[in-house]
């Protein structure tokens, strides 16, 4: 080290993957899921205007109100790292007019969110999300294809020990009534200074209490399940009879309550019983007024985000293989400096025809180099000398069975390929 150096490390609850970690197998499974579905691949800003999520997310959210790592830009505008890829999406959809084609928008992405929250196994501020969003038309079919398609991303990777938790909140029409009614019972409960206040603001969140003595308090009170208006039930019944017909199991969670300001009617989570208090490894719902609230016409919404880094803690509890496949298919091992001229060549015509292959570099002897070979997971290596380099051929070495036979040279490229394919 430098006189002087030290040694940096990533910032406070932000957890990096290593090419091992089974990252990228994971992210790509759910991704591959919407993309079965139609969903189409949308990149987004990693940070937008600080006023989309204080308007579109809510600002009595935890996740806007404590969470957010909002600065100043030094053009003096406040931006905000993205807690979240709903607000984004919407406004996306309306600033390139994607509803004025073809309903409904159908988008998925993936990446890195930001959320200031106390790390702890499983929670992080830097998260990862796989996301859709299904924009523009309200029919029930849709969302139990969101959620079905959440559950098919579980499912391929061979996830089975979670479960789905579904509820109804209602709409515009029921939504009001019930806030007043869930009031009025909790004005007339003994509760604290800092709780009654959270009743007054978001009485539903008061539901989400997780004190013994608080939801004891709460046991009787006044469920929004009960009180849907009849557009809502009927809307929920029928996603219910999809999901039915689907073989998706759910249980009703008619207490369920999210992060975010904006959902109306369908609701979802996805819990894993494997992870402790961060049980989450999704959720959704419906967002039937973002859109308007975002200044585009008023269409309805629904969508997911589903937690990579979650989901990948999931598989490991389950004990599923998650690591990536292997790095390489083929390793070239040269003895000498002519054998190594060659073989840099070979590789890129490998590489050329679709097989991964890396080289041991820097001149090392031949058990460093087959060691090398070995760890690097590849099911080939070619073995280059001077001598197979002037009868015009190469040592192919079966690294499974321990086999190895010459192949001509200028054969090698096809010989490889095929024997590939064969596997
Ligand atoms: P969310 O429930 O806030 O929803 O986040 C979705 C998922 O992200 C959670 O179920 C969890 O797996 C993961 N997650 C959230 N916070 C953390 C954290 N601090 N550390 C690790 N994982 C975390 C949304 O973000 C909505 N935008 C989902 C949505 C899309 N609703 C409709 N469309």
């Amino acid at each position: 080290m430098v006189d002087g150096a030290r040694a940096f490390t990533a910032p406070k609850g932000i957890p990096e993957y290593l090419p091992c970690d089974g990252f990228v197998r994971v992210r790509d499974a759910l991704l591959t899921a919407a993309d079965r579905a139609g969903y189409g691949h949308i990149e987004l800003p990693v940070f937008e205007d600080t006023g989309l999520y204080a308007r579109g997310v809510g600002e009595s959210t935890d996740v806007v109100s404590k969470e957010m790592y909002t600065f100043a830009d030094r053009g003096e505008r406040s931006v905000t790292l993205r807690p979240e890829g709903t607000a984004g999406v919407v406004r996306a959809v309306i600033e390139h007019g994607l509803d004025r084609g073809g309903l409904p928008v159908k988008l998925r992405y993936a990446g890195p969110f930001f959320r200031y929250e106390r790390p702890q196994a499983g929670r992080y501020r830097q998260l990862q999300q796989v996301g859709v969003e299904a924009i523009g038309v309200a029919d029930p079919a849709l969302d139990a294809e969101v959620i079905a398609v959440a559950d098919e991303g579980f499912r391929s990777l061979g996830l089975t020990g979670y479960r789905l938790e579904l509820t109804s909140l209602g709409d515009a029409e029921c939504r009001p009534a019930y806030r007043e009614r869930l009031q009025a019972f909790l004005a007339r409960l003994p509760l604290d200074e800092p709780t009654r206040r959270r009743a007054e603001l978001n009485p539903l969140r008061v539901l989400d209490d997780k004190r013994p003595e608080v939801r004891a308090l709460l046991a009787e009170a006044p469920l929004l399940i009960d009180h849907l208006s009849d557009a809502s039930a009927a809307h929920h019944a029928a996603v219910k009879q999809h999901l039915d017909d689907l073989g998706v199991g759910y249980v009703e969670n008619p207490r369920m309550v999210r992060g975010l300001d904006y959902y109306t009617k369908t609701t979802f989570e996805f819990v894993h019983d494997g992870l402790g208090a961060q049980s989450g490894i999704g959720g959704g719902g419906r967002y039937d007024g973002l859109m308007a609230v975002l200044g585009g016409q008023p269409l309805s919404g629904i969508g997911f985000g589903i937690g990579v880094d979650r989901t990948l803690l999931a598989c490991r509890a389950e004990g599923l293989p998650v690591d990536d496949a292997p790095r390489v298919e083929v390793f070239g091992v040269p003895l000498g400096d002519d054998a190594r001229r060659a073989l840099v060549v070979l590789a890129a015509r490998l590489r050329g025809a679709g097989v991964r292959v890396d080289l041991a570099y820097g001149g090392r002897g031949l058990k460093g180099a087959m060691k090398a070979a070995d760890r690097s997971g590849a099911r080939y290596a070619l073995v280059l000398g001077d001598r197979d380099l002037v009868a015009g051929t190469v040592a192919l070495k079966d690294l499974g069975s321990g086999e190895q036979r010459a192949v001509p040279l200028d054969e090698a490229v096809d010989v490889i390929v095929t024997a590939l394919a064969r596997q």
